[in-house]
């Protein structure tokens, strides 16, 4: 049996030239490197430039992605980008990335789901590819996290940092069996009862402003890896497919002791988890698209792995995905 599915074609990935380290950081609120080291495992965090967008970032990280796939801006005629901190209240910010990218066809639209919003958005351009509209999506991942943060505050400061990431899928037949490249399953959950453990205090509707991120931290180490363990063997199931068999455990690159929580609980051994969390910290929707673009850089992803990739944030937003790449 033929079935259309979402094969990944390239990604890539854009950091700013700035970075801010640790020890930096120490110099402006009551913190240290070996505090935040030990507590999150990030050592720094990249910071964008004055007039550097999340567009920019965007698109940098599309070029890349669409260079790695060997295709023109033209062969796009999706672009969704997950985000939480666009260039503006509106439009979104992918169509300034269309527009940058020289694109005048078909379809582009912001997704917000903080940091969850790339597993989200990959979801949402699968299910648009798999429905037959659109046969080639760019999905974005971009950030700028350093505008809405309270400098002050060291509860958070420390953790949140600048980014893009983006992959090109493509709508491809393939035999409906999980030996099939592409997306071979996703699962997507929400609860808004949580909203209030980690938010931005403002918005154009309440108070006309941008606002500062507020999170209670240890309510939300409390429930993430229970919920993405969770939403991993819901994939895991939906697609008839055990950890043992995951090649790759890339998860949303917050904190390395929830990192290390989710793959022990799963079983998953530490060489077949993507960390990059160390080098640019939490970069919200941007962080999973970055480790796979290392990961594959490196040559660690190869055409054929099977890969697991997982996120939770505020809301709570919460899913994972399975792609065999
Ligand atoms: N430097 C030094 N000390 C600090 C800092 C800091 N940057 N931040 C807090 N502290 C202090 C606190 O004030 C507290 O001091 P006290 O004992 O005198 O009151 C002490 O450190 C312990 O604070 P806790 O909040 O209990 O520290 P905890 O071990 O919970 O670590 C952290 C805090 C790192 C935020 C942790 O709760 C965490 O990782 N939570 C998850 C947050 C997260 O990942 N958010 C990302 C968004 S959601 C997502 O992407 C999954």
């Amino acid at each position: 049996m033929s079935i259309t599915r979402s094969v990944v074609r390239g990604c890539g990935s854009y950091l700013p030239a700035r970075t801010l380290t640790n020890h930096e950081l120490a110099g402006m609120v009551d913190t240290s490197d070996e505090w935040i080291v030990q507590r999150t495992g990030i050592r720094e965090r990249h910071i964008a430039a004055a007039g550097e967008y999340t567009s920019d970032m965007a698109v940098h990280a599309a070029q890349g992605a669409l260079a790695a796939a060997g295709l023109a801006p033209q062969d796009i005629d999706l672009i969704v980008l997950a985000t939480a901190t666009p260039d503006n209240t509106f439009p979104a910010s992918a169509v300034a990335v269309q527009a940058k990218l020289g694109i005048t066809s078909g379809a582009a639209f912001d997704l917000q789901a903080v940091c969850s919003g790339f597993v989200f958005a990959l979801s949402t351009a699968d299910s648009m590819l798999r429905a037959g509209d659109f046969k080639r999506a760019l999905v974005i991942g971009s950030e700028t996290f350093s505008r809405i943060l309270d400098w002050k505050d060291r509860t958070t400061c420390v953790i949140f940092g600048d980014g893009a990431g983006a992959v090109v899928l493509e709508a491809q037949p393939q035999s409906g069996t999980k030996a099939d490249r592409g997306v071979l399953g996703a699962k997507l959950r929400s609860d808004g009862r949580y909203k209030d453990k980690l938010y931005v205090d403002g918005g154009p509707s309440t108070t006309g402003t941008a606002g500062y991120l507020r999170m209670e931290g240890k309510e939300v180490f409390r429930h993430a890896v229970g919920m993405m363990t969770g939403a991993i063997t819901d994939v895991l199931d939906a697609t008839g497919t055990t950890a043992a068999e995951i090649d790759w455990f890339v998860p949303h690159q917050a904190n390395q002791r929830i990192i290390d929580g989710c793959a022990h609980k799963l079983g998953v051994p530490s060489e077949k988890v993507i960390s990059t969390v160390a080098r640019h910290g939490n970069t919200s929707a941007a962080s999973i698209p970055l480790a796979l673009d290392t990961a594959v850089a490196d040559g660690r992803i190869k055409p054929g792995d099977l890969v697991m990739i997982e996120a939770m944030g505020g809301g709570f937003t919460w899913g994972a995905a399975l792609i065999r790449w």
